[in-house]
């Protein structure tokens, strides 16, 4: 199954529900996450991670999961993958209606560790009877690979591993690998070459990128990888977002930001950019500030 609908040239994978609201600190009400996700389906976005079957006790945020699945109007032709780490959190995801999985591990055993309580190969071997599950029972599943340009308690993470965790995930059955730069150190050139050193393993079209926005490169890095050939990238509307076990992680690239990007080199996102904005300046209003979108700011003040 191809990883993109034919009248887009770019498929953006909205994280704002899950990477966006995981590391928010006061609780946000389920009607509201609920809220977001049916206002961005409506703009057009055609993959929307809607919540996290993690440990509640891991990450309160999103206790909610099974409430935000039965709650969204789900649209035709939209995909709600939802963050999965272990055979108990893929129980929880099916018993509430989810047909499509994410698991998550990294190229870093040190960021593994304190994120997922496991290493790279445990977190494999955790994966496995998943996949399996989800592969007899017709689930999608997509990977992340994070920590694919440094880790805050490791430092470097050395191309080979990345490669290697990436090249795993897809030979145990994931339809698309999500490369993470979780701490948003990545530069346009590293990320570049990140991409192609596992390009060179896994078919580019099974491939994704996942940008932090820490030292403002999320944006430059999209556009560097877009060059080289991905065509699935991910974004947090509003910018939100960020690790709770990634010390020093910061928002994702705004998705705002990505389309007017994207839209602006000629690639059709499907999304509509205004109604994207309104969602956007909803939300930034709901969690008390402004919006991490500069898109976003420039078009509500053109308007
Ligand atoms: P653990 O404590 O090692 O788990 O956590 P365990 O298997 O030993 O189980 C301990 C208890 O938790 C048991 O309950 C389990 O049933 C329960 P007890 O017997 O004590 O009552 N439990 C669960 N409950 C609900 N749902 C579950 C689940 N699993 C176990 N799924 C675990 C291991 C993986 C569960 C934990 O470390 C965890 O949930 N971590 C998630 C951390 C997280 O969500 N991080 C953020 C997402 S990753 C990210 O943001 C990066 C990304 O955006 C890409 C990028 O930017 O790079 C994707
Ligand atoms: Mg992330």
């Amino acid at each position: 199954m191809s990883a993109r609908p034919a009248d887009v040239d770019v498929r953006i994978v909205e994280v704002g529900p899950r990477d966006g609201l995981q590391n928010e600190a006061a609780i946000v009400p389920t009607a509201e996450k609920i809220a977001l996700v049916d206002r961005l389906s409506a703009t057009g976005l055609r993959t929307i991670e809607a919540t996290s079957f993690v440990s509640p006790k891991w990450v309160p945020q999103l206790a909610d999961a099974a409430d935000v699945l039965a709650g969204i109007a789900r649209r035709d032709g939209v995909a709600y993958p939802v963050l999965v780490p272990n055979e108990t959190g893929y129980d929880r995801a099916r018993a509430a209606g989810a047909d499509e999985i994410a698991v998550f591990t990294a190229a870093s055993e040190a960021f593994n560790r304190r994120n997922i309580n496991a290493g790279i190969e445990a977190s494999l071997a955790r994966f496995a009877p998943v996949l399996a599950r989800a592969q007899a029972d017709g689930v999608r599943v997509r990977g992340y690979v994070s920590t694919v340009l440094g880790c805050p308690y490791q430092g470097e993470v050395p191309l080979a591993d990345v490669v290697r965790v990436a090249r795993a995930l897809h030979a145990m059955g994931c339809y698309e690998i999500s490369l993470g730069d979780t701490i948003g150190v990545g530069t346009p050139a590293r990320a570049r070459a990140m991409l192609r050193a596992v390009a060179d393993e896994v078919p580019m079209q099974a491939l994704a990128v996942h940008f932090h926005d820490t030292w403002g490169q999320a944006l430059a890095n999209v556009l560097a990888c877009i060059e080289a050939g991905v065509r699935v990238v991910d974004a947090a509307v509003a910018g939100t977002g960020g690790c709770p076990y990634a010390r020093g992680a910061s928002g994702n690239v705004a998705t705002e930001d990505v389309v007017y990007l994207l839209e602006g080199l000629g690639l059709r996102t499907g999304v509509d950019l205004p109604l994207l904005a309104q969602t956007g300046a909803w939300l930034s209003a709901r969690l008390g500030r402004e919006t991490g979108s500069k898109a976003g700011r420039a078009l509500a003040a053109s308007a």
